[in-house]
C-alpha cells in the first residue's frame, strides 16, 4: 500500500466505525537504497464568484466562505487533493477555466447542455430553481407578470436565460448586472421591480435583509436545475478525483452535515 492508500483506508475504516485506531505507519524502506518518494498531493486553483451567499461570499476578513467552499474542501480531503480558492468574477469565470488560470470552478454553477459543450461537470451536488424577489407591496404574483416590468438579473446566469426567454433577449426591460447583489441593490433603489436568481440566494437575501421589505414569488414553470463542479473539457484526472471525493462525502454524512449547517434540517 502507498502511504496515501493506507491513510485513505484508515479514514474509511474509521468512518465505518470498524476501527478507531490510526492506520499503521508504512514499513521503513529496506536496505537504505532508493526509497519511494511520498506521493505528491496536488493543489488546484479553484475559481468562485464570491458574491453569492450562502454558496460563496467574502466575510469581513476577506476570506471566501460558504456552502460550496466547505463542500469542495471536504471533497478535496476525501479525493486526495488540495484546493486554493480564488475570487473570480462571474463574467470571466468560464474563460479562466478554458485558458488554464483556474483548474476547477465551484460557483453554484447550473449544469446546462450549452455549458457541457465548453467544460466537464462533476456529478450534480445541489438542486436549485429560479425564484423571483419583489418588494413586499408588489402585485407581481407569477413569472408572466414580469412582462412589461423592469427586471434585474446577473449577466449570463440561468436567471438571465429564463428572463430573456420571457421578455426577449434584447428587451430594454432586462437590466443585467455583473453580480446578483448589485441587481438586488438596484431593486432597493427602485431601478428594477423584480430580480430573478437562484432560490437559495434569493431566500438568503430576503431573510437577512428584512429591513428592505422584499418577498419571494415562486413559479411552477421554472425547471429544476442542478449545480456541478466544473473542470476544463477533458480534464479527467481532476474530474475523477472530484467525483470520488464527492461520492465519499455523500456516503459518510459529511455532505449532510454541511447542508444542514447552511440550509437547516
Ligand atoms: N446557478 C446560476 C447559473 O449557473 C447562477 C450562478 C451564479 N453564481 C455565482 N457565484 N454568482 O447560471
Amino acid at each position: 500500500l502507498t502511504l496515501a492508500a493506507t491513510l485513505l483506508l484508515g479514514t474509511a475504516l474509521a468512518g465505518c466505525g470498524a476501527s478507531k485506531t490510526p492506520a499503521p505507519a508504512p514499513a521503513p524502506s529496506q536496505g537504505g537504497g532508493t526509497s519511494t518518494p511520498a506521493p505528491q498531493v496536488k493543489e488546484y486553483i479553484v475559481g468562485t464568484d464570491a458574491a453569492y451567499a450562502p454558496f460563496e461570499s467574502e466575510n469581513d476578513k476577506k476570506e471566501i466562505v460558504g456552502f460550496d467552499i466547505e463542500l469542495l474542501t471536504a471533497v478535496a480531503e476525501k479525493g486526495g487533493f488540495k484546493v486554493k480558492f480564488v475570487n473570480t468574477p462571474w463574467e470571466g469565470i468560464f474563460t479562466s477555466l478554458k485558458n488554464g488560470d483556474r483548474d476547477i470552478l465551484i460557483s453554484a454553477i447550473t449544469i446546462t447542455e450549452e455549458r457541457k459543450k465548453e467544460m466537464d461537470f462533476s456529478e450534480p451536488y445541489f438542486e436549485a430553481k429560479q425564484l423571483i424577489a419583489v418588494p413586499k407591496d408588489s402585485k407581481i404574483a407569477k413569472f408572466e407578470d414580469l412582462k412589461g416590468k423592469k427586471v434585474g438579473v446577473q449577466t449570463g446566469t440561468t436567471g438571465d436565460d429564463v428572463v430573456s426567454k420571457l421578455l426577449g433577449k434584447d428587451s430594454k426591460d432586462i437590466k443585467r448586472f455583473e453580480s446578483t447583489p448589485l441587481a438586488l441593490k438596484e431593486m432597493v433603489n427602485g431601478g428594477v421591480e423584480a430580480v430573478v436568481a437562484d432560490n437559495g440566494v434569493v431566500i438568503n437575501y430576503v431573510k437577512n435583509n428584512s429591513d428592505k421589505g422584499f418577498k419571494t414569488v415562486e413559479d411552477a414553470s421554472f425547471e429544476k436545475e442542478f449545480y456541478g463542479i466544473a473542470v476544463k473539457k477533458g480534464n479527467k484526472e481532476v474530474l475523477d478525483k472530484i467525483n470520488a471525493g464527492l461520492k465519499k462525502v455523500k456516503e459518510d454524512g459529511t455532505y449532510q452535515k454541511i447542508y444542514d449547517k447552511y440550509f437547516g434540517k
